[in-house]
C-alpha cells in the first residue's frame, strides 16, 4: 500500500494486456475515461492510444490512495502500478477487448488533473465539428480519430516499404518554389532579400520530379505536402498530402501495372482486403458516356442512355432542337423507382438537376397499363417504343431525360444517377470498386479565357498518333493521361510526360503561350530537355483521400490531424493571422 510512484515507468500499453498477463505487476499510465464510485470500491477506465483497461480501488487495500482515487475526474491523468487479475464472470465485458481483466490498483499518482472537457471524450460522438476542430487535441483523443491517425500512418509507411523495395529513392522537393500549372491559385511566400518577389508554395512537385528522371535518379516517390488555393470541399484542403511518383523507361501499362501492386498491398495490410488486378480500365469518353463523370462510380449500374438519335425528329422541340444544335438527349432508367418517388420528389429532381445547369429534367413514370409524363405527348407510337426498347424500361420504371450540350447533360445525369444511387440504396457501402480512367482529351477548350487549357497539365505527352493533329483539331488529341478512381473519387492521377524541348514547346504554343512566355516562364525545362532526357512518366495520390476511404469517412478532415475549415482557416491555432509592422516593414509589404 502506498508504495512509492517515484521513478515511475510505464510498464505496458493499457490494452495490450491480456488474460495472459494475469499475476504480473504493471504500470499503466492514461487517462481518466470515466469513475464509478460504488462506496468501497472505485472503477476507473483508464484510456491511452491503444485502447481501456479498468482499474479498481478497493478501500481496504490502499486507503490513501482511495481518497486520491475519490478526487479523479474525466481526463485527469493517471499513474497506476498494480496487478492484472482476472474479473469475476459477472463483471466480464465482451465489448472491451480487454473485458476478461482489470488491474487492482496498489499505488496511483495523479499526474496531472483537468478541467471538464468541451464534449465527452467518445466513438462516434455527434459533437459540432468547430467545436472539435477548435480543441482539436481533445477530438483527437477520441478512439476513431486515433484508429484514422494510426490508419495513415499504416498507409504511408506500407507505400514507402512499397516503393523502396521496388527500386525508389524518396528525394525531397523545395517548398519555396515558383508556381507550377496545376491550374489552382498559388500561395505565394514574400522574398526579404528580394524586395518585391515571393516565392510559390508547390501545387505539387511535377517539375522537379521531372528533372529528377533528367538526372538519372530513375525511379522517384516522395509522401509530400502541396499547396493549392482553391475553393474547399469535403476531399478538398488547400495544404494535402500527395504520394508523388516519377518513373524512367516505362510505358503506360508500366505504371499502371506497378500501382496496382502498390494498391492491392495497401489494402491487403491496411485493411486485409485482396484486390482483384487488373482493375477496370475505361476510355475517358466511355466513362462519360455510361456514367456521365470521369470519375465514374462503378458500384452500381444506372447507365446513362442517349436517345438522341431516337428523338431527333420528334414534335417535342426542347428535345429535337438541342440535337439539331449539336447537344444530347440522354436518359437514366431509375428501375422500380416509382414507389420510391412521388410526383413531389420528381419535382424535387427537377431543381437538382438544375444545380448542374440543365434547365430541366423530363421524366416518364412506367406503370402498368399507361405512361405517366408530361413529354409523351409529343411523342408518336414508334418513338414511344424506341425509347421505351432503348431503355428496357419496364412497369414500376421511372425514366429522367435531360437534352442539353453534351457537358452538361454528363454532369446533371452524372450527379443525378449518383443522387438516385443513394436514394435507392444502390451502393454498396462495403465495396471497393477502382477504375483506371484512360485516354483523357490533352486539351479542353476554356470558354472564359478563349483558349485551350490542359486538362492534367501542360507536360502531358499527346499519344503518338494524334500528335499531327496539335495543328489541326487540338480539341481531338487524347493524352497518355490516367486517373485512378476509387468508388466515385478520384485518388490519383498522371501521365506520360512529353520529354522533347520541341513538342514541349509546341504544347505551350498551342496553350497559348508566346515562345518567348512560354522560355521566361519554362525555359529551364525546355532547356533542360536538351541535355538528353529519358522517356518518362508518372502518378501522384491524394493520400488524404485514400485514407478517407480505407477509413470510411465522407470528408478529409476526419483523417488530417489538423485540418482547416471552408474558408481555409485553422480553428484551433487561429490562422491565417494578423503579423507585426515590423515583420511586414521586412518584407516590404504595406496592407491596403
Ligand atoms: P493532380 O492535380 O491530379 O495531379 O493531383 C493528384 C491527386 O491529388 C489529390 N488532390 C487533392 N487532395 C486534397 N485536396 C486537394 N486540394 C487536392 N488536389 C488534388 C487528388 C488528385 O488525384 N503533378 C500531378 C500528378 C502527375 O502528373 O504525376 C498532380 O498533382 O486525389
Ligand atoms: P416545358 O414544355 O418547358 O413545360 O417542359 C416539359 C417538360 O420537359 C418538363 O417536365 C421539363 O422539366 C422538361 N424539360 C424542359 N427542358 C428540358 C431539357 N433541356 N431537358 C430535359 N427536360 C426538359
Amino acid at each position: 500500500m502506498g508504495e512509492t510512484m517515484q521513478g515511475l515507468k510505464r510498464s505496458h500499453m493499457c490494452a495490450t494486456l491480456t488474460v495472459d498477463h494475469i499475476g504480473q505487476e504493471v504500470t499503466l499510465m492514461g487517462w481518466a475515461q470515466k469513475r464509478r464510485d460504488l462506496g468501497g470500491v472505485i472503477f476507473v477506465d483508464l484510456r491511452d492510444r491503444t485502447g481501456i483497461m479498468q482499474i479498481v480501488f478497493d478501500a481496504t487495500l490502499c486507503s490513501e490512495d482511495f481518497k486520491k482515487a475519490e478526487s479523479i475526474r474525466s481526463e485527469y491523468v493517471l499513474a497506476v502500478k498494480g496487478e492484472v487479475v482476472k474479473r469475476d464472470d459477472e463483471t466480464i465485458n465482451p465489448n472491451l477487448t480487454t473485458g476478461e481483466i482489470e488491474i487492482k490498483v496498489k499505488a496511483l499518482k495523479i499526474l496531472s488533473s483537468a478541467q471538464t472537457p468541451p464534449f465527452y471524450i467518445e466513438e462516434e460522438s455527434d459533437v459540432n465539428e468547430q467545436v472539435r476542430l477548435k480543441y482539436r487535441y481533445l477530438d483527437l483523443r477520441r478512439s476513431d480519430m486515433q484508429k484514422n491517425m494510426i490508419l495513415r500512418h499504416q498507409v504511408a509507411k506500407i507505400a514507402r516499404d512499397f516503393f523502396d523495395s521496388n527500386g525508389f529513392l524518396e528525394i525531397e522537393t523545395p517548398m519555396l518554389t515558383k508556381s507550377t500549372p496545376e491550374g489552382a491559385r498559388d500561395y505565394l511566400v514574400p522574398s526579404r532579400v528580394h524586395p518585391g518577389k515571393f516565392f510559390a508554395l508547390p501545387q505539387s512537385p511535377q517539375i522537379y520530379k521531372q528533372l529528377l528522371m533528367l538526372s538519372g535518379m530513375d525511379r522517384y516517390f516522395q509522401i509530400v505536402k502541396c499547396f493549392r488555393d482553391e475553393d474547399l470541399r469535403a476531399d478538398r484542403q488547400p495544404e494535402f498530402t500527395q504520394i508523388d511518383v516519377e518513373m524512367s523507361f516505362i510505358d503506360v501499362e508500366d505504371i499502371l501495372t506497378l500501382n496496382e501492386q502498390l494498391l492491392a498491398d495497401v489494402f491487403k495490410q491496411a485493411k486485409g482486403i485482396t484486390l482483384k488486378t487488373p482493375f477496370l480500365r475505361l476510355p475517358y469518353q466511355e466513362a462519360m458516356d455510361r456514367f456521365g463523370s470521369d470519375k465514374p462510380d462503378v458500384r452500381f449500374d444506372l447507365e446513362l442512355i442517349n436517345l438522341s438519335d431516337v428523338v431527333k425528329d420528334s414534335d417535342f422541340k426542347v428535345f429535337a432542337d438541342t440535337v439539331a444544335k449539336g447537344g444530347s438527349v440522354r436518359a437514366i432508367n431509375a428501375k422500380n423507382a416509382m414507389d420510391k418517388f412521388s410526383r413531389r420528389d420528381l419535382d424535387a429532381l427537377v431543381e437538382f438537376v438544375k444545380i448542374y445547369r440543365a434547365k430541366g429534367m423530363a421524366w416518364i413514370v412506367v406503370t402498368e397499363d399507361e405512361l405517366k409524363s408530361p413529354i409523351t405527348k409529343f411523342f408518336n407510337e414508334k418513338e414511344i417504343q424506341a425509347i421505351l426498347d432503348r431503355t428496357k424500361a419496364e412497369p414500376g420504371d421511372i425514366l429522367m431525360f435531360v437534352a442539353d450540350k453534351d457537358q452538361i447533360v454528363y454532369d446533371a445525369l452524372g450527379n443525378l444517377r449518383l443522387e438516385i444511387g443513394k436514394k435507392m440504396n444502390l451502393i454498396d457501402k462495403e465495396a471497393y470498386q477502382f477504375v483506371w480512367v484512360t485516354d483523357f482529351p490533352l486539351l479542353e477548350y476554356d470558354e472564359e479565357e478563349k483558349r485551350y487549357v490542359a486538362k492534367h497539365h501542360p507536360f502531358t505527352s499527346p499519344r503518338d498518333e494524334d500528335i499531327d493533329l496539335l495543328d489541326t483539331e487540338p480539341a481531338k488529341v487524347c493524352a497518355k493521361a490516367y486517373d485512378i478512381v476509387l468508388n466515385g473519387v478520384e485518388i490519383g492521377g498522371g501521365s506520360i510526360r512529353v520529354h522533347s524541348s520541341e513538342l514541349q514547346q509546341k504544347i505551350f504554343e498551342t496553350l497559348g503561350f508566346s515562345k518567348e512566355e512560354a522560355w521566361e516562364r519554362f525555359g529551364f525545362l525546355m532547356e533542360a530537355f536538351k541535355y538528353g532526357t529519358p522517356p518518362h512518366g508518372g502518378i501522384a495520390y491524394g493520400l488524404d483521400r485514400l485514407v478517407m476511404l480505407l477509413a470510411g469517412c465522407d470528408s478529409i478532415r476526419d483523417v488530417i490531424a489538423f485540418p482547416k475549415v471552408q474558408n481555409a482557416s485553422e480553428l484551433m491555432i487561429n490562422s491565417p493571422d494578423e503579423v507585426s509592422g515590423k515583420q511586414l516593414k521586412e518584407l516590404h509589404i504595406k496592407i491596403d
